[in-house]
């Protein structure tokens, strides 16, 4: 069976110099035939320096930007290669969630139409059948029902970044690109999110991507792991095996840029298990 996600020799540039009449004179590569794949219910991690072309790697696989070359394959199909009408359909397997929540939902909105529109856009419900399924989303991302009429301002991140969640998992999707979803979080709030992304993974099979610069995080939750430096892929492996052996010199100094990699490692779990347990005990809308 083909990977549910194929990249190949993704190369994407952007112009930097232009001449008096608004020629292109040069260009700068942001992603350098970066290829790899990622398996159903997979979490692949992508670490990297600022500047790395992470996020742009996530914005190419979901086809909101386009590549100057290359190939992304879903489930095996060609995803550059897609009417619009397919486009929409893709779109709606393969969802984003963004480092900030604020950003990606409408101020204008209630959580009940935000998390409500692809659920009509996509699955065609309306009514009481839409508000049913909006009410059992929210509540399995942990929110309470009686918020459903409130705007975003009137949210915590934590809060936020859940009703995100929610709107992306309303269209059913099997591959969620998440780019630094939990970075502007608390830390305690960090591992409520984590763990609600790791469970979900479990329930629903989903496959992610995961972007951070927080190397701990992506040796927590990756299986994999990809990572970039300027554009390019200079080692990728499974996760364990980078981070207790790693073969590129670049990994190296990611690793050892954190102070004790072995002494954060464990606090960063033992604060997600701690969250999980908060989490377990109290329900997860304790944070608000
Ligand atoms: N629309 C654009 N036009 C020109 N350059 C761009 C554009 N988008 C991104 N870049 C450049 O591409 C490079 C990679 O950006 P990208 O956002 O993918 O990095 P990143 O690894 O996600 O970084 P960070 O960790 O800071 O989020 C950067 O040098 C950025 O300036
Ligand atoms: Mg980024």
């Amino acid at each position: 069976m083909s990977p549910l996600l194929e990249v190949s020799e993704l190369v994407k540039t952007y112009p930097v110099k232009r001449n008096l009449l608004g020629r292109v004179r040069e260009r700068t590569t942001v992603t350098d035939h970066v290829s790899f794949t990622v398996e159903r219910g997979e979490t692949l991690g992508i670490v990297g320096e600022s500047g790395a072309g992470k996020s742009t790697v996530g914005r190419l696989v979901l086809r909101l930007i386009e590549p100057d070359s290359g190939s992304v394959a879903f489930e095996g199909r060609d995803v550059l290669a897609l009417s619009k009408k397919e486009l929409r359909a893709f779109r709606q397997r393969a969802q984003m969630i963004f480092q900030d929540p604020f950003s990606s939902l409408d101020p204008h909105m209630t959580i009940r139409e935000a998390v409500g529109e692809p659920l009509t856009i996509h699955r065609g419900l309306k009514g009481s059948e839409r508000d049913a399924a909006v009410t059992a989303l929210l509540g399995r991302v942990g929110l309470r029902v009686d918020q459903l009429d409130k705007y975003p301002r009137e949210f915590s991140g934590g809060q936020l970044q859940r009703i995100a969640i929610a709107r992306a998992l309303a269209t059913e999707p099997d591959f969620i690109v998440c780019d630094e979803p939990v970075a502007a979080l608390d830390v305690s709030i960090q591992a409520q999110v984590l763990n609600l992304l790791i469970d979900l993974q479990r329930e629903r099979g989903l496959a992610y991507v995961f972007v951070s610069h927080d190397l701990s995080l992506v040796r927590f939750l990756a299986h994999r792991v990809v990572v970039m430096q300027k554009g390019v892929i200079v080692e990728t492996g499974p996760t364990e095996q980078v981070f207790t052996d790693p073969q590129h010199p670049y990994t190296r100094k990611l690793l050892e840029a954190i102070p004790d990699p072995r002494a954060h490692f464990l606090a960063r779990r033992a604060e997600v298990l701690a969250g999980k347990a908060v989490a377990a005990t109290a329900g997860p809308a304790k944070e608000s």
